[in-house]
């Protein structure tokens, strides 16, 4: 493998349950706040990187489809990162996909990135830690700093690049949870996350939401450990409007919820008030990520389904880490 200089790898996205919104310093990615999330099973990208003599620049290509621009400045800033470490001075050709939607509020630049830092790292022979690739794929994409280890995860906002990684506090198989992400739009977001988190401090309520979030945390990560759903439900949903909050009061003002959205955050409300164990939260887009016991995911997809604007419910559990394919696993294709 390290003598053809190519590595394939696989990363799930995650759903933040307490979410990261906001950087203490942009260029590495150090974010305000620390966030906790679990990865995402049936979803995922996976992404060939190959180190080559002959080529004269990195290439990258999604979907079968070459792309330039800031993505690519983007890739190449992870792959400037290993080829510093390493000593390989060769560009690279790197080959995605993912079995999801791009763009839509189901974080695509985590399992992305991801799956970029291990894919690069192994490509270019590097045994790193699971510590040191959080590291790496953080300085691709914030969120993908989560996507690196399994199950239920904690990313410690730190003071600079050698303490802010992520880290496993309980495994896949601690509770069996499930997101059903009802799907409201799949058009791209007109404000992406990066520049949203450049906006976050023009908030007169970000210092309050993030002051407050060791708080959230805490509670979040105690349901989690004692698999209390009523008190993560309360967490979560706060969590998810005190940052709706802070990008509805931003300069510019940034809105991702849709009609559809308001649809189903109203019925898990209710839902949840007749007793069922449900909870809702949104990312940076207007699709809705209900979480449930694992056990009750069919019948709550189901009754997402039928709600006015919903087009489409996909069916996550608690995923485990990224990993390095073998050749046999498959390549990226296109
Ligand atoms: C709303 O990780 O996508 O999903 O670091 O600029 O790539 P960049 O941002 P990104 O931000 C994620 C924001 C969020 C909340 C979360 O996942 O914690």
């Amino acid at each position: 493998m390290s003598q053809l200089r190519r590595a394939t790898a696989l990363a799930h996205p995650n759903i933040a349950l307490i979410k990261y919104w906001g950087n203490r310093d942009a260029y590495w990615r150090i974010p305000a706040n620390d966030s906790l999330s679990f990865n995402l099973e049936g979803l995922w990208t996976r992404t060939t990187v190959t180190f080559r003599p002959d080529l004269g620049t990195d290439r990258l290509v999604l979907h079968g489809r070459p792309v330039t621009g800031e993505t690519l400045a983007r890739v190449q800033r992870v792959l400037d990162e290993v080829r510093a470490a390493s000593g390989l001075a060769w560009s690279a050709e790197v080959l995605s996909e993912n079995n999801f939607p791009m763009g839509t509020g189901i974080a695509s630049s985590a399992s992305a990135f991801a799956a970029l830092a291990l894919a690069a790292a192994a490509a270019a022979g590097l045994t790193w830690s699971e510590r040191a690739l959080s590291r790496l794929a953080r300085l691709g994409s914030g969120s993908a700093a989560r996507s690196v280890p399994g199950g239920f995860v904690l990313w410690r906002a730190g003071r600079g690049h050698e303490d802010s990684f992520a880290y496993t506090f309980a495994p896949a198989e601690h509770w069996a949870l499930a997101d059903c992400i009802a799907v409201v739009s799949t058009r791209p977001k007109v404000v992406g996350s990066s520049q949203g988190h450049a906006l976050a401090a023009t908030s007169p309520l970000q210092a309050a939401r993030v002051a407050d979030t060791p708080r959230r945390l805490a509670l979040a990560q105690d349901a989690i450990l004692r698999r209390d759903f009523a008190q993560l439900a309360e967490v979560v949903e706060l969590d998810t409007h005190l940052m709706h909050a802070v990008m509805q009061t931003s300069q510019p003002r940034l809105l991702y919820w849709h009609r559809a959205s308001l649809e189903v955050m109203h019925a898990v409300r209710a839902w949840r008030a007749a007793g069922r164990p449900v909870a809702y939260t949104l990312d940076a887009g207007p699709n809705v990520h209900v979480l449930c016991p694992a056990t009750l995911a069919e019948s709550v997809a189901a009754d997402l389904a039928v709600l006015p604007g919903v087009n489409e419910v996909r069916v996550a559990t608690v995923g485990g880490p990224a990993r390095v394919l073998e050749e046999d696993e498959g390549l990226a294709s296109n």
